[in-house]
């Protein structure tokens, strides 16, 4: 059900590659709620070709950037200003990789390039974001910023290796650009911290599925799906969260607040056995 909360407003959306990306589902809620917006993704990721069909259906333009480069997101927001006839709205961040992750490096034993890379690409290109919002003064007063981290910003999971200390700073960029553009132009910056979610980003991560099956089973209401990831953001998005900056928002169906479950203790018990 539509209840028309983007009418009017214009948004940059990144990270739909499939049609499992949090992004995608974003994109089409986004358009269901009334919004116009330009999609984009990193030149190389445009290759499968995917992201065709999301843009024909949303009626969307693509804009080619690499999130760690300045000078592709200069041009991301002119021509979005140009293409949506009017300064920004809302953008998504939903950007993450690990090169670290993808060669299964662990923790101990870190190529630090690679490390350096997973930083950029997935939190220092928040900053970047809106360095160059801020510098084009591309996002409307009351614009809204969301990026999307993970519940290993704050305790510790061994298979998030340099991923776990992307997200803490991606949540810091939120809280400290949260400040600044608060101040300059009541522009919100927020991260949601979401459920593990079987997408590429996601199921890349070693032992994806047993980690997936504990949070289902530690979560009172269950892993949140990539479409409820989606519901929220658009919240976020509107009118409804005005006040709401600077917060890291956990969207895990209780999982962040639960010391064990039954079900889990249940399973223990059994092996104990
Ligand atoms: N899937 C999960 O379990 C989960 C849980 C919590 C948070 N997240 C976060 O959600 C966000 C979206 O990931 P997803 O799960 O939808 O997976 P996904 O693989 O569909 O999306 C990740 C996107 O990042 C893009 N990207 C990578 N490098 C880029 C670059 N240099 N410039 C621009 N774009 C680039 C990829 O092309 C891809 O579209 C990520 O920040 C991820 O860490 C995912």
């Amino acid at each position: 059900m539509a209840y028309g909360l983007l009418k009017g407003k214009r948004g940059i959306i990144s990270g739909a590659l499939d049609e499992n990306s949090i992004a995608w589902k974003v994109a089409l809620k986004a358009k269901e709620e009334g919004a116009t917006f330009t999609l984009t993704n990193a030149p190389i990721a445009m290759r499968m070709g995917a992201i065709n069909q999301l843009a024909e259906s949303c009626e969307a333009e693509i804009i080619p950037a690499d999130a760690t480069s300045v000078e592709d997101l200069e041009n991301l927001y002119s021509k979005s200003i140009e293409t949506l006839g009017g300064k920004i709205d809302f953008v998504l961040h939903s950007i993450g990789m690990s090169p670290n992750i993808r060669k299964g490096r662990d923790y101990g034993h870190l190529n630090y390039d690679w490390y350096v890379k997973s930083l950029d690409v997935s939190a220092l290109s928040l900053h970047k974001m809106l360095h160059v919002a801020e510098k084009l003064d591309a996002i409307n007063e009351w614009g809204s910023v969301v990026g999307l981290s993970y519940i290993a910003a704050q305790r510790s999971y061994p298979f998030y290796t340099d991923m776990a200390d992307a997200k803490a700073v991606l949540e810091s960029i939120a809280r400290n650009y949260g400040f600044r553009y608060g101040k300059a132009k009541n522009v919100r910056v927020n991260t949601i911290s979401q459920s593990p979610t079987r997408t590429t980003a996601g199921s890349g991560i070693g032992g994806f599925e047993s980690f997936y099956a504990f949070a289902d089973k530690m979560s009172p209401l269950g892993n949140a799906s990539a479409e409820d990831c989606a519901s929220y953001v658009i919240t976020l998005f509107s009118d409804l969260t005005r006040m709401v900056t600077m917060q890291n928002l956990f969207h895990d169906g209780g999982y962040s607040s639960t010391g064990i479950s039954e079900e889990l203790m249940q399973m223990i018990q059994q092996q104990q056995q």
